[in-house]
């Protein structure tokens, strides 16, 4: 059995309630999906036929951003769930140039599954499913899949570089779960249950933003920097 089967998310399930909640429980996911569309207009807006890679694209809700910002993108989305990308092409349907491939990350490091060099490499809480050996030779895959000047941003949590700061980072996405809950009135048990159900879930390997930001310039990637951050919610990436 793969690392993606043994995990959560190879239950259709799991993923539906994923998709049914994640607009109300992400930590401002509209101003994270409005800092990468303005990414990508001021790197690449002026290029035409633009090659993204969406990894662990889930429905699609990234590829999908990016296409009402360029709809001559050819976009390729990657998932290990078949549920998910199937939702993906639900979305995509009115769309070109899309390719959608049923993948685990393991099988993008070991095997060369993509096939094509990207101009940028987007994905969205997806990668702290892999431990810091896996990000590792993940971000070595992509670096290899990048064009010459391409970019890799990353939307993801992480972890906070001591147990005092990450008790604080859970209040503040707390405070703000309590805020979204008087406002459009989330029953007590999503909003309660939210961040025991993060932390327990084996699934989820967050490592510190340093780590990754490390990681990256490691492998050569330039410019790295932390684009975004609102507790354990950061943007990150860098530039071939
Ligand atoms: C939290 S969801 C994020 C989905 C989407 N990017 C979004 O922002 O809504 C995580 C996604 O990563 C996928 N995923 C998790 N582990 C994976 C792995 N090892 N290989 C491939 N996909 C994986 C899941 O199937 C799921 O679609």
């Amino acid at each position: 059995m793969t690392e993606f089967n043994k995990s959560n998310w190879a239950r259709a399930e799991f993923s539906r309630q994923y998709r049914d909640n994640a607009d109300i429980f992400i930590v401002e996911r509209e101003r994270m999906l409005d800092i990468l569309k303005s990414f990508y207009k001021h790197f690449l807006g002026d290029k035409r036929q633009n090659k993204i890679l969406d990894l662990g694209c889930g429905d699609g809700i990234l590829a999908h951003e990016l296409l009402k910002v360029d709809d001559v993108i050819s976009a390729t989305l990657v998932d290990g769930s078949a549920d998910m990308l199937g939702k993906a092409r639900e979305r995509l349907k009115g769309f070109k140039n899309v390719r959608f491939i049923n993948a685990s990350f393991q099988e993008i490091i070991e095997k060369d599954i993509l096939q094509q060099d990207f101009d940028i490499i987007v994905s969205s809480l997806a990668v702290h499913h892999l431990d810091m050996a896996g990000k590792i030779s993940l971000f070595r895959s992509l670096y290899a899949h990048l064009h010459p000047g391409g970019f890799f941003l990353n939307i993801d949590v992480i972890l906070a570089p001591s147990g005092g700061l990450e008790q604080w980072y859970l209040k503040l996405w707390q405070e703000w779960m309590d805020n979204r809950k008087a406002e459009f009135g989330i029953s007590d048990s999503l909003s309660d249950d939210i961040i025991h159900r993060y932390k327990d879930n084996k699934d989820n390997k967050p490592d510190t933003l340093d780590d990754q930001l490390d990681a990256l310039k490691d492998i050569g990637f330039q410019e790295v920097d932390c684009f975004y951050k609102y507790g354990i919610f950061s943007i990150y990436g860098g530039r071939k």
